[in-house]
């Protein structure tokens, strides 16, 4: 049983520099998988690194069930860390590697083995025992270093990047491999990755950063659903999310030419001006008559769904239409947005004005 709570931390390297994390807020409750995602520089590996203790926390406190462990050393805060470079010893064996840290802690060696053997068994780690590091695959290290962190039977697990360093394929399989991992251990996790994909795939809540900022936390769903803004809106999804610039006039929803595109189902308290934002996928094609002009600049066949590049007025956008439809380069197709698939964004803050998806997040 482990809950974790930062409340209001935050992170300064040095006196001189500025702060690298702000006012970090956030409840984790047993057994969650929580995803740290943001861009390479927003303060993932560092928030983490202030949770296991490898990082002092300069301001709020950390607790782990009902203590404050701000300052407790790393080793007695019960966590077990896996790294994006595995961190293996290479004169170690596969079972010496993951036994290292039962050893050091002089546990018993009949219960070392038994445990040793019960970790690589779940790891499918059983016939490469006697091998070294360097005599194994990618994906095959970083599962022994997730052996360390298993067999340690800590109440938290930390990990940073731990698929990076594997092939597309590879990153996949392991990801599913950490997912039952999980499932059958039940162990707290915090996760951190640049991959959205990973975010939304293994997250039972994910954690959006920018610039040392949250800028949201939520399921994945609600994450995808209701962003709070343009920047949670571009990051998860791929491709991103279109934004198309649009104005609102009498509660009606106009391109920048005012070409019309759909009445609002509620009215917003905003005139002018807007962002709109649209997934690939929630674009429908439509007519002549009742569509939005688009000209086609390319098209990518991705097998599943086809990727259909162009421009809509000034801006830029990207539509995910079956592959069976005959659109090629240089078209011009007609484009009709559900309007239950709407965002709209202030463009002055970037924050969301209305959001349609999911239509229960917002019923009085
Ligand atoms: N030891 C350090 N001393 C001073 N500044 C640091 C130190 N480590 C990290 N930083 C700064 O803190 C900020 C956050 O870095 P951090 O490593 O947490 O980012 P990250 O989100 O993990 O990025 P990445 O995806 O590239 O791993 C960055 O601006 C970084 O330059
Ligand atoms: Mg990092």
């Amino acid at each position: 049983m482990t809950k974790i709570k930062l409340q209001h931390v935050s992170k300064q390297y040095t006196k001189e520099s500025d702060k690298v994390i702000h006012d970090f807020n956030l409840d984790i409750d047993d057994k969650e998988f929580i995803v740290f995602v943001g861009p390479s520089g927003c303060g993932k590996s560092t928030t983490l690194r202030m949770i296991a203790g490898l990082e002092s926390i300069t301001g709020g406190e950390l607790w782990m069930d009902d203590q404050l462990v701000n300052h407790v050393p790393s080793k007695d805060r019960d966590i077990a860390m896996v790294f994006q470079n595995y961190a293996l010893f290479p004169h170690l064996t596969v079972f010496d590697n993951i036994a290292f840290g039962l050893k050091i802690r002089k546990v018993k060696k009949a219960i070392i083995k038994e445990k040793v053997e019960q970790t690589a068994g779940i790891l499918g780690l059983t016939p490469y025992l006697k091998r070294k590091p360097k005599d194994l695959s990618g994906g095959q290290k970083q599962r022994v270093a997730l052996g360390r962190a298993v067999v340690r039977d800590a109440n938290i697990f930390l990990m940073d990047e731990p698929l990076s360093n594997l092939d597309a394929k590879l990153r996949v399989q392991m990801r599913e491999e950490i997912i039952r991992l999980h499932k059958t251990l039940g162990t707290t996790t915090i996760y951190v990755t640049h991959d959205q994909t990973e975010a939304m795939t293994m997250a039972t809540r994910i954690v959006v950063l920018k610039d040392g900022h949250i800028q949201q936390i939520g399921t994945p769903t609600e994450i995808y659903k209701n962003p709070n803004n343009m920047f949670v809106a571009s990051f998860i999804g791929a491709p991103a999310m279109n934004f198309i610039h649009a104005k609102v006039v009498n509660n009606q929803l106009m391109t920048s030419e005012g070409k019309e595109i759909a009445p609002l189902a509620r009215p917003i308290d905003h005139q002018g001006k807007v962002i709109l934002g649209i997934r690939p996928e929630s674009v429908v094609l439509a007519t002549e008559n009742d569509g939005l002009a688009m000209d086609v600049e390319f098209v990518e066949m991705m097998g599943a769904d086809l990727h259909v590049h162009g421009k809509l007025e000034q801006s830029k956008i990207i539509i995910r239409l079956n592959p069976d439809v005959m659109v090629k380069e240089n078209d011009r197709i007609y484009l009709r947005f559900p309007h239950e698939k709407i965002h709209l964004f202030d463009p002055n803050n970037e924050e969301s004005l209305y959001q349609s998806e999911g239509m229960t997040a917002w019923v009085d």
